[in-house]
């Protein structure tokens, strides 16, 4: 598949996915996330993908929001449908059941800065800048950044960002718990390329549960979460990794999985 705004390539079970508009910062016009949906779609269903880099070009951002040139025809109809096309398409990233990494690599604004929240790990350089700055367009966040940068930071201080539009640098992003490690910008795409191989070469099925089971914390009590991991936790014994993995370790050997 050829993609205008988007580059890809899958090297050692790993996609490489980059949001390629450098000159409008990488920008989300309604192309690009149609690519974007296109791309994840396609490696949802690839078998030979079993963890994602997703990254932006250049040295300056990951992606510097929805492209307000677009939004800024918007009539309140078209919004509703705006906001939640991106939602829907955010919500399958993070339903992925494949890992996704954010290898945030400068802005990741409004809505960047939703679609790295939408990924299940985020690596970033020591020059990136998170934020939500719609407020200062005269809207609010539309692709789940009210909901996800709540949950995952300090329901107060996410207040604070929303409503005063202040950007986040990278040391404040790590202390906050928004990303997992900062790095200098040379240094990314390696730390996340090889972050994502060494998870890639887990057993698959048992990964795809781990994400599941994680992924539940956000819409269950801990007792029916517990619930739903026990039975995650049977399935998984049902696999040949499980099978590999157990008596590799009883004859002192290396497992040989096959991510059945
Ligand atoms: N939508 C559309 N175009 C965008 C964009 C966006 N969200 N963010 C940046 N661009 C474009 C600029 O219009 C400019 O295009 P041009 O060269 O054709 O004029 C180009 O990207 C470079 O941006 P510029 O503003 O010149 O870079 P800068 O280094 O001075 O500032 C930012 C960088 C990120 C601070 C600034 O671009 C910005 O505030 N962007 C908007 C962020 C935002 O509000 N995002 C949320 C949208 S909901």
């Amino acid at each position: 598949m050829n993609y205008t705004n988007l580059l890809f390539e899958i090297v050692n079970n790993v996609a490489h996915v980059t949001i390629n508009r450098p000159d409008k910062l990488n920008a989300l016009n309604n192309a690009t996330l149609n690519e974007l949906y296109e791309v994840f779609l396609s490696i949802e269903h690839n078998p030979e993908v079993r963890a994602v880099v997703l990254t932006g070009s250049g040295e300056k951002a990951f992606v510097a929001g929805a492209d307000i040139s677009e939004l800024n025809k918007l009539t309140p109809l078209a919004a509703k449908d705006f906001a939640e096309k991106g939602q829907k398409i955010f919500s399958f990233i993070e339903h992925l059941s494949k890992p996704v990494i954010a290898a945030v690599n400068g802005f990741a604004l409004g809505g960047g800065c939703e679609l790295a929240l939408a990924c299940h790990i985020r690596l970033t350089s020591e020059n990136a800048k998170f934020g939500q700055p719609e407020i200062n367009l005269g809207i609010i966040p539309g692709y789940g950044g009210t909901q996800r940068l709540t949950r995952l930071i300090n329901s107060s201080k996410a207040l604070e960002y929303i409503l005063t539009a202040d950007f986040i640098d990278a040391q404040t992003a790590l202390q906050l718990g928004l990303v997992n490690h900062v790095y200098p910008l040379s240094e990314l795409i390696t730390a996340a390329k090889e972050l994502a191989e060494k998870i890639a070469a887990k057993p698959a099925q048992a990964v795809r549960l781990a994400l599941k089971a994680i992924h539940a914390i956000k819409e269950l009590p801990q007792s029916q979460g517990e619930i739903y991991e026990a039975s995650l936790f049977a399935l998984a014994t049902g696999t040949e990794d499980f099978k590999e993995g157990t008596t590799a370790f009883l004859q002192k050997r290396k497992p040989d999985f096959t991510h059945k």
